[in-house]
């Protein structure tokens, strides 16, 4: 499925519709080039679930933890600066994957091996002053499952 992103706002909106349907356990790897707007979503994902606070990019600590609605927990990595894929079995990879949570990962072909595979997959592209982005549904339990209400259209990832 592809859409076009306007803005920021239309990008932290799509997030909000992610929050609305993905499941408390799901793990999401987010592509893209610098800029392109993966923290941007994952920001609308956290304040759909109620998150007040900043959302900062986890850059140099991996990941960044928080505690939402309902008591779902959501880990958002972002590997850019992993320099050896092996760090992840390091910080205990495994056992956040392992947990009931959302799990958003920036850069994961920086953890190339020591990664499952995703649910999801979103691809991030900046196009002309927007964005646009395409979501791939690859768990087989979740095909033809997951639908976005875009713009009072409902749309199947
Ligand atoms: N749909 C959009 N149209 C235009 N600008 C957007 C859109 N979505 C996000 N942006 C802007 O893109 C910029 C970069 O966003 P963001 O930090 O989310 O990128 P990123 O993909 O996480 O980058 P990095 O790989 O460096 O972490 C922000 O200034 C944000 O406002
Ligand atoms: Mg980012």
């Amino acid at each position: 499925m592809k859409l076009t992103l306007l803005n920021e706002q239309e990008t932290e909106l799509l997030g909000a519709e992610l929050w609305r349907v993905l499941p408390e356990k799901c793990l999401v790897f987010l592509h893209g080039d610098l800029g392109a707007g993966k923290t941007t979503l994952t920001r609308g994902v956290l304040r759909a679930a109620g998150h007040k606070g900043a959302v900062k990019s986890p850059t140099y600590t991996l990941v960044e933890e928080y505690t939402l609605a309902d008591n779902r927990h959501f880990f958002h990595f972002d590997l850019y600066r992993l320099k050896d894929p092996e760090e992840l079995e390091w910080i205990g990879i495994t056992d956040y994957l392992a947990q009931q949570s959302l799990c958003f990962i920036e850069w994961p072909v920086q953890g190339k091996g020591f990664l499952p595979e995703p649910d999801v997959e979103i691809s991030l592209q900046t196009v002309d002053d927007g964005r646009s982005v395409e979501i791939k549904v690859h768990a087989q339990n979740l095909v033809n499952q997951l639908t976005v209400n875009w713009k009072n259209k409902d749309i199947l990832l």
